[in-house]
């Protein structure tokens, strides 16, 4: 099968699972896990902040940032296409008592103006106060779109005019450094707290890390604790995420070029991307995607259909260039035809 249905499918490599078969290990709910300090320490320095904490996955990385930066009945501010609001299954409502105001845009970004235009902070008791704001980098449903550092800038002096707190969901931020030739701490610089997942591109079986200020970070601990997201021996975790780290991130700009390479040659067949898919996300239209996934599937090749109308195929490290051109090939005669 090549599996095009997310970077999440990704396998921990030969390489990758021997350093976890050998990783020292500790307690890491008592904080003493060795390879757990080591990578935490890692990504505090690789990302310039004070602290940095390992969590099982993205959805609890963000929820964390979340509930360490607001109080129950404050409104958050994010795309409307940003995975909180999409895909956490309401967490922000259920567990932070979080409202959220949302902008709309295809891309799943936004500007300064945008977000100045939905702040609430004025002292009125009708109201519920804007005290976060979340961009995602790159994006996910808005086809791998990457953000150009000076909006990110943009964004944070709108949020610090207002005396609120800017999250990162960077669960690809490496996937958009790649594109925009940006360093991830300067993304990190404009924010208070930014999270990235080990487990998508770049290939670790599980884990994300949330970087930020040592009292954010320490609330974040709390409510990691709270949420049952403590791990023992987590290093076995940590120590892939260490290697994925120093071995992958440069693997992220392969994926980006095969997922170029598949659009050229479908777009030359007529097939149309409704977005421009600059790293590995790429969505499509089809007349029936469901059926249109089930014809690729029974040729060996998975594809999503997030919606009626659009499939989505995602590149990642276990997909090489003979994958990508036979996914091409039998594209050609289902979607194509
Ligand atoms: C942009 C984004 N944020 C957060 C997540 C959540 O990550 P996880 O599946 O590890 O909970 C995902 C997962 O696909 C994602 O695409």
């Amino acid at each position: 099968m090549i599996d095009l249905r997310s970077d999440t499918v990704t396998k921990p490599s030969p390489a990758m699972r021997r350093v976890m078969a050998e990783a020292e290990v500790g307690d890491d709910v008592y904080g003493e896990d060795p390879s757990v300090n080591r990578l935490e320490r890692h990504a505090a320095a690789l990302l310039d902040k004070e602290a940095a904490l390992l969590l099982p996955s993205g959805t609890m990385a963000n929820l964390v940032a979340f509930l360490a930066q607001t109080h129950p009945g404050d409104t958050v501010i994010m795309s409307r296409a940003a995975h909180p609001f999409n895909y956490e299954r309401g967490n922000l409502a259920m567990v932070g008592g979080l409202t959220t105001r949302t902008i709309d845009d295809p891309l799943g970004k936004f500007t300064a103006a945008q977000l100045a235009a939905q702040v609430v902070c004025e002292d009125d008791p009708h109201l519920s106060r804007t005290t976060l704001a979340a961009i995602e980098n790159s994006t996910n449903r808005g086809g791998g779109a990457c953000w150009d550092l000076h909006d990110v800038e943009d964004i944070a002096a709108v949020c610090r005019r207002h005396n609120m707190r800017l999250h990162c969901d960077g669960a690809r931020i490496f996937n958009a450094c790649a594109v925009t030739n940006v360093e991830a701490r300067y993304y990190a610089q404009c924010c208070d707290t930014l999270c990235f997942c080990l487990s998508k591109g770049l290939g670790a079986p599980a884990g994300s890390v949330l970087v930020g200020d040592a009292t954010t970070i320490r609330r974040a601990l709390n409510y990691r604790k709270m949420l049952g997201g403590g791990m023992r021996q987590a290093g076995v975790l940590a120590a892939a995420g260490l290697y994925a780290l120093e071995h992958h991130v440069a693997d992220l700009a392969d994926d980006h070029r095969r997922a170029r390479t598949f659009r050229r040659a479908l777009e030359g067949e007529g097939l149309r991307f409704p977005l421009p898919s600059p790293t590995n996300i790429m969505y499509m239209e089809t007349p029936d995607a469901h059926k249109a996934a089930h014809a690729l599937a029974e040729r060996g090749v998975l594809m999503l259909p997030p919606t009626a109308h659009i499939l989505r195929a995602v590149f990642h490290r276990d997909i090489d260039d003979a994958a990508t051109a036979q996914a091409i090939e039998v594209c050609k005669q289902i979607l194509c035809a």
